[in-house]
């Protein structure tokens, strides 16, 4: 029986006896396990739909827990952890025994994040493992930003939901990783932290290299976070055909109007967007609507990151 609860210690006893339960996070909400034991991060992949070839991020409370699942942590690496950490950000680092190749899908390096939910951290720092969580929607669809949402797609697979309300962020972790041949920090996934953000802190520019239709590739296959209505790109509300009958707008900034709307942002403020980003695909999809119009956002700061997932939401369901 499912328990959508508050209550960390349901989470714990479950977790303890190999079981998988909705997390929230400040990004998005995670569908967690024991990462350390390769039969419950199989049930993960098994429940989320999820491809093998597709790792999962390992969640810690603290350094010791890093070190554990860990053999190294290059230096410009860690300076970014200090700084953003607890937060948005995940690193690949060289994985140690102790993680099943299942976790990193027989990569080399392991993905960590110590995220900055306050339940979240909690519940880690009452558990003797870290938590292996992807996010907690059937694979290809739009990532959960409420207890509620979990519980719609994933709730008659679950025991226990944690619910610690709407996630702040909304868009998910910044995945960076160390390249040792140029010495450089790769961006391998946009998300909660900006590019500024991270050249801010090395006072350098790093590399972008977000897009992958190779599916052992870092995070990101070109078609994701799709809703199941047809999703199209306009630059303005003119693109929007004058027979569209009954359609929904996801709009930034008041742009775009329709039968049935979904704002963003009235005042143009990228965080608020992007913490609504997914709700608001969420809502549309859920709408008598026959499709979708959506504009994509200022290319800067957390602009980004959304419009990489509207990109490739858009390809998925051109697809169809
Ligand atoms: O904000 C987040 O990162 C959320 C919350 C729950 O923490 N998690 C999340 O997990 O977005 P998921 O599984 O939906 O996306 C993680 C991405 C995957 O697409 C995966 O390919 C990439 O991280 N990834 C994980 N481990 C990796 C590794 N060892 N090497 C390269 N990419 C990796
Ligand atoms: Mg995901």
């Amino acid at each position: 029986m499912l328990q959508v609860t508050g209550d960390i210690q349901l989470a714990v006893h479950e977790l303890i006896h190999g079981g998988v339960v909705g997390l929230p996070t400040e990004t998005v909400y995670g569908l967690a396990g024991n990462a350390l034991e390769a039969t419950t991060v199989s049930k993960i992949f098994a429940i989320k739909n999820r491809p093998f070839f597709d790792p999962l991020i390992v969640h810690v409370a603290n350094m010791e827990q890093v070190k554990r699942c860990s053999l190294s942590i290059p230096e410009t690496l860690e300076k970014l952890m200090k700084v953003f950490w607890p937060g948005p950000l995940t690193v690949l680092l060289p994985k140690s025994d102790e993680i099943p190749d299942l976790v990193t899908s027989g990569l080399p390096d392991v993905a960590i994040r110590m995220p900055a939910h306050p339940m979240a951290l909690a519940l880690l720092n009452q558990l003797p493992f870290p938590l292996a969580a992807p996010s907690a929607n059937p694979f290809g669809y739009v990532s959960p930003t409420t207890a509620q949402h979990v519980v719609d797609q994933l709730g008659n697979q679950l025991n226990v939901v944690l619910d610690g309300g709407a996630c702040e962020v909304g868009i998910e972790s910044t995945i960076v990783a160390w390249d040792c041949n140029s010495d450089k920090v790769q961006v391998l996934r946009l998300g909660g932290i900006t590019v500024e953000q991270i050249e801010e802190v090395l006072q350098t520019q790093v590399e972008v290299k977000t897009s992958s239709s190779r599916p052992a590739a870092p995070g990101m296959l070109d078609q994701h976070y799709s809703p199941k209505k047809p999703l199209y790109l306009v630059e303005n509300q003119n693109q929007i055909p004058a027979d569209a009958g009954m359609y929904g707008v996801l709009s930034f900034n008041g742009q775009l109007k329709g039968p049935v709307s979904f704002e963003l942002s009235t005042n143009g403020d990228l965080i608020e967007a992007a913490s609504k980003l997914f709700a608001g695909l969420r809502y549309l999809d859920q709408q008598p609507i026959s499709a979708m119009y959506l504009q994509l956002l200022p290319e800067e700061g957390l602009g980004r990151a959304m419009n990489d997932r509207i990109r490739r939401a858009v390809i998925k369901s051109s697809i169809h």
